[in-house]
């Protein structure tokens, strides 16, 4: 686990978040099966981005991305971002793209406390090589696009308040890794 949050940010009380938790990482990273397990043990409501904006605009994420283009949902992502951070705490799961927007990323480094789910590329290839759900890898080679996308993204989703490796364990030893990280982060600022 590594952490560049700041020593002013209180972050767990009796188990559960004192501001929203918001999981990044790249598509196949499990941010939403791990998130809503997290969700759970913080005893906190999970959101997910992706379904929140499908169920405000009435169509799937590719159809939005193939009839309107990846800035649209773009501005889609954050709009539903801003206010899925309005509320109280929360865990809220974001797609992989999400972070590598400059504004959405100012949101939730003001807003949230964030926490890279970091997976080996070979887990993420094996995963995300087996569904054709990702706009972004329909087209022509798609190893090589998500190779280029993992290797410009690695560098941003390293600026999440905290990275945490989720490797291939069940869905709720991630969850457990990921609430042992909140509050080591929590008793580092306490000692
Ligand atoms: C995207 C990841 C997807 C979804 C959209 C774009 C990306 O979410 O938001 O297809 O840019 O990496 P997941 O990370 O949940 O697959």
């Amino acid at each position: 686990m590594t952490a560049n949050y700041g020593m002013n940010k209180s972050i767990l009380k009796n188990n559960s978040p004192t501001r929203p938790v918001v999981l990044i990482g790249m598509m196949g990273a499990g941010k939403t099966s791990v998130g809503r397990a997290l969700a759970g043990l913080m005893s906190v409501p999970f959101f997910d981005s992706d379904a929140e904006i499908e169920a405000a605009a009435g169509r799937r994420v590719a159809d939005i991305f193939s009839d309107c283009g990846e800035a649209k949902f773009r501005r889609l992502e954050k709009y539903a971002i801003i206010r899925l951070l309005g509320g109280n705490a929360c865990v809220l799961s974001v797609g992989g793209g999400a972070f590598m927007d400059e504004a959405t990323r100012a949101v939730i480094k003001e807003k949230a406390l964030s926490v890279w789910l970091k997976v080996d590329k070979e887990i993420l290839l094996e995963r995300v090589l087996r569904t054709d759900s990702r706009p972004f890898l329909n087209g022509e080679n798609p190893k090589e696009k998500f190779e280029t996308l993992l290797s410009e993204r690695e560098p941003v989703y390293a600026l999440a308040d905290l990275t945490v490796c989720c490797d291939g364990v069940p869905i709720i030893e991630n969850a457990q890794k990921i609430m042992d990280a909140l509050q080591g982060a929590l008793n580092s600022q306490t000692a």
